[in-house]
């Protein structure tokens, strides 16, 4: 029997372990959710997993049937997701707990998940973003440093925890490069309350992506984890595949020159976000050639698919094993 961790985070969640199954475009699903809170840890998804609107509020239906332990939802909160009024009114009526904010604004959503009684974290990659939404009343932080899946930051999580910390007062989560338990005892260490995992959950028998991609990334190292701007405009890292290698990680001139213009920027941005999400799409469920991965560099850790309960189990046991060590060396 695993004992449990207590942290500003658990306190808050009514949790047992400090560890989000972190949103994941195109992986996250209801399984991958109720087994992670099942777990004992909180699961999350992107709204955008499901569309149409209906096939979301299914899947939070679902999701609810199947756990009672406390859920979590990522909102993108900027003008792209035009679906984003939606997606917090169903996700209030489903009794979501904590939802996490990516890019834009976050003062309706915790405006609207506090008079729910829902909890607020969003995702920032430096101290000023962090500041701007702890002033908005977010609830905690979700510090996605570099080495992460999807939209890296660019700040090594060794500085970015304690950086946050020097000038935050609510809990902050480590993100990024975290699959394996050693990484969460370093990153309690570094200030933090938790920690959100990505990566690790694509190696797990409930994601419902094409085995190729779970194979790519148990035999991917850290050094075949690249960044690029294609997918959506902002670097985002990805697997070398041979396809991203013949592509290219940078934008094509053209295209680079018309999404910083004032007057085309409107309607680029959506377009290679539109194409580079197609692109996403196709590869991540069925085999093609066209293979663009999102991981990150934890994918270097990844040995096996396990179930979502044992990688909870495994991820927490080393945790557990990390600390003993430490303790065991003392202070003289
Ligand atoms: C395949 C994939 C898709 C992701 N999609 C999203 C997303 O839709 N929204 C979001 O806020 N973060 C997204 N992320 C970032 C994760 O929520 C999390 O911050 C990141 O995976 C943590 O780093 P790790 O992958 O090294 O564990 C994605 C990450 C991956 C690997």
């Amino acid at each position: 029997m695993l004992k449990q961790i207590k942290t500003p985070f658990t306190e808050m969640m009514g949790i047992d372990f400090p560890i989000i199954a972190a949103p994941m475009f195109l992986v996250s699903n209801a399984d991958i959710v109720s087994e992670a809170s099942e777990a004992g840890g909180i699961g999350t998804f992107p709204a955008l997993n499901y569309r149409p609107l209906e096939n979301y509020a299914a899947a939070l239906k679902e999701m609810r049937e199947k756990t009672k332990k406390p859920i979590g939802l990522n909102i993108i909160v900027n003008k792209s997701n035009t679906r984003q009024n939606d997606d917090l009114r169903i996700a209030l009526d489903h009794g979501v707990n904590l939802f996490i904010t990516s890019l834009g604004n976050p003062k309706t959503v915790i405006q609207e998940a506090h008079k729910n009684g829902a909890k607020v974290f969003c995702d920032v990659t430096n101290l000023d973003h962090a500041l701007k939404v702890q002033d908005l009343g977010a609830d905690g932080v979700i510090a996605v440093g570099a080495g992460a899946g999807g939209h890296a930051g660019p700040i090594s999580p060794l500085v970015l925890i304690p950086w946050l910390k020097t000038r935050l007062n609510i809990p902050i989560i480590a993100a990024g490069g975290i699959s394996h338990g050693s990484m969460i005892a370093a990153c309690m260490a570094l200030g933090a309350s938790g920690v959100s995992v990505g990566t690790r959950f694509i190696a797990s028998k409930e994601a419902n992506v094409d085995q190729a991609y779970k194979d790519a990334i148990i035999k991917s190292t850290p050094e075949d984890i690249v960044m690029t701007t294609r997918v959506s405009g902002t670097p985002a890292a990805v697997i070398n595949t041979p396809y991203v290698q013949k592509m290219g990680t940078d934008l094509p001139w053209a295209m680079k020159v018309l999404k910083d213009h004032k007057l085309t920027k409107k309607y680029m941005v959506p377009l290679i976000h539109l194409m580079g999400m197609k692109s996403l799409e196709e590869a991540a469920v069925k085999p093609t050639w066209k293979t663009v991965w999102t991981a990150g560099q934890s994918v270097g850790l990844v040995e096996e698919i396990l179930t979502v309960r044992e990688i909870y189990k495994k991820l927490i046991s080393e945790y557990e094993e990390s600390v003993n060590n430490l303790n065991q060396l003392g202070i003289k």
